[in-house]
């Protein structure tokens, strides 16, 4: 005997959209496989008049979202709305009701996570977030699950489909920053506002997520140190090629032996032959580090309306099962440990100096690195405009110095650069960036 399971869907922007026409097309499949009969009873949007990218009875739309989780009839609630306020209310007021609810809403999970946790635990419902993070990739069922029992220590990825994108796109075809950004809101993988992704903001959300599923540990979006990719210039990319890296945007969060955890977003130079240097477009790939398991990869389409509502759809499934057995997924109880500063940890960093083309510069330049305790791995140089405007090289035109470092703390790097700048030979300091996976 099939169960019928009425969703109350609220929003249907790319992802809502997408859940609607998967639900009519593997309707039957999941009610053959499950019991389960699921049907989209209604839908909350912002505006009547907007072309919808599927058809929808007029009867099942509304402006009023709070209608829909308060309807006697819906049984279970999808939030695909995004952002904190009305999310955040709508989502307690249904988990309050005994409705379970699926979000894909990092930004509202990073933010006030641990307090929609509890009001589900307390209701005995399900809130399950799996397209929160990584878009259609499974991976907070797995890190909550399969791995419950794993000591995980570090978990490092690609989480932002957009960025990656973007990424790509000036790399390979040499688009512009504002060209690649265009077309990925018009393919439905940037934020309502692309500002969260490409500051840094939505992976650091997600990083703050796989942070406290992985860890047992309370991490919220305010404990993420993150830059975003906008300063991220082609003339780095071009550097990078030509080094043998690829400049991905990486979230990193660690767990370290005397419980602290550091979780960052920025962007990173990766080699060419590293797993991550190959992730392109809005593909997303994440490492996790286990002390018994050992290495796991997971990789997938990290953005986009279907590969999302792939996910959203497997949660609905699930919710609606345990709501049937009357039982639902408990996520455990979180501590709050130390949050170790970026300035205590450490990478190798690339950095791109202009500096005047004279002698002695190349030794004052590396002394500098030397006194903070920064050590060179490798460097070019490179003439400039001015020597190749006609000054014979050496005296008196530019030259671009370029520096690899070994692993050096964050805080030694950044009092080298404030140094340098203040030296009289060095005309700009330009890009910095990490380097990962050199061994
Ligand atoms: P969209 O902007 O495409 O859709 C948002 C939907 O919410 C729209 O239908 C909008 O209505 C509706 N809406 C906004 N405000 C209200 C309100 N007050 N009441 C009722 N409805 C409202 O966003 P996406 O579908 O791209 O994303 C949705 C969520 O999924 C976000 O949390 C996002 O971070 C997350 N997500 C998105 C992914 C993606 O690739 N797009 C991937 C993973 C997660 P209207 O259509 O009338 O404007
Ligand atoms: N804007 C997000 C991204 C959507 O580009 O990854 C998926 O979370």
């Amino acid at each position: 005997m099939e169960k019928t399971v009425k969703i109350g869907l609220l929003g249907c922007g790319n992802v809502g959209a997408a859940l609607v026409e998967l639900v009519r097309e593997r309707g039957d499949e999941i009610a053959s496989r499950t019991g389960l009969r699921l049907v989209v009873d209604r839908v909350a949007v912002r505006s009547l008049s907007k072309e919808r990218q599927v058809d929808l009875p007029t009867d099942v739309l509304t402006t009023d979202a709070q209608s829909v989780v308060t309807d006697p009839s819906v049984d279970l609630v999808v939030e695909v709305i995004g952002g904190i306020e009305p999310a955040r209310e709508l989502i307690v007021d249904a988990l309050k009701s005994g409705k379970p609810v699926v979000t894909a809403n990092k930004e509202l999970l990073a933010n006030v996570g641990a307090e929609l946790y509890a009001v589900a635990e307390t209701a005995g419902v399900d809130l399950l977030f799996e397209a929160a993070v990584a878009g259609g990739i499974p991976l907070i069922r797995p890190l909550r699950e399969s791995l419950v029992g794993e000591d995980v220590s570090r978990v490092m990825g690609i989480v932002n489909g957009t960025t990656n994108y973007i990424l790509t796109k000036m790399t390979e075809e040499g688009w512009s920053y504002a060209e690649a950004l265009a077309e990925a809101q018009s393919l439905g993988y940037a934020e309502r506002d692309p500002t969260a992704d490409v500051e840094g903001f939505d992976a650091g959300a997600k990083a703050a997520i796989i942070a406290t599923i992985a860890f047992g540990a309370k991490v919220v979006a305010g404990d993420v140190y993150h830059e975003g990719i906008s300063g991220v210039t082609s003339t780095d990319i071009a550097h990078a090629r030509r080094m043998g890296f690829q400049i991905k945007l990486l979230a990193i969060a660690e767990r370290f032996d005397d419980g602290s955890v550091a979780v960052r977003v920025h962007p990173a130079m990766v080699p060419d032959h590293h797993p991550l240097a190959s992730v392109r477009d809005s593909f997303n790939a994440v490492f996790v580090e286990g002390d018994a398991v050992g290495d796991l990869m997971f990789y997938g389409r990290g953005a986009g309306g279907f590969p999302t509502a792939s996910a959203v759809l497997g949660d609905v499934v699930d919710a609606a099962a345990n709501l049937a057995k009357g039982t639902h997924a408990s996520l455990g109880s979180f501590t709050k440990g130390a949050i170790r500063p970026v300035d205590d940890l450490a990478s190798a960093f690339y950095v791109n100096l202009e500096v005047a083309d004279r002698p002695g510069v190349l030794a004052a330049v590396a002394g500098v690195f030397g006194e903070h305790g920064v050590s060179i791995r490798s460097m070019e140089q490179e003439a400039m405009d001015a020597d190749a405007a006609g000054a014979p090289a050496g005296t008196g035109g530019a030259a671009r110095l370029i520096f690899i470092t070994h692993a050096a703390r964050e805080a030694d790097l950044r009092a080298t650069l404030h140094q340098l700048r203040s030296l009289d030979a060095v005309r700009s300091v330009g890009s910095v960036l990490r380097v990962i996976g050199q061994g």
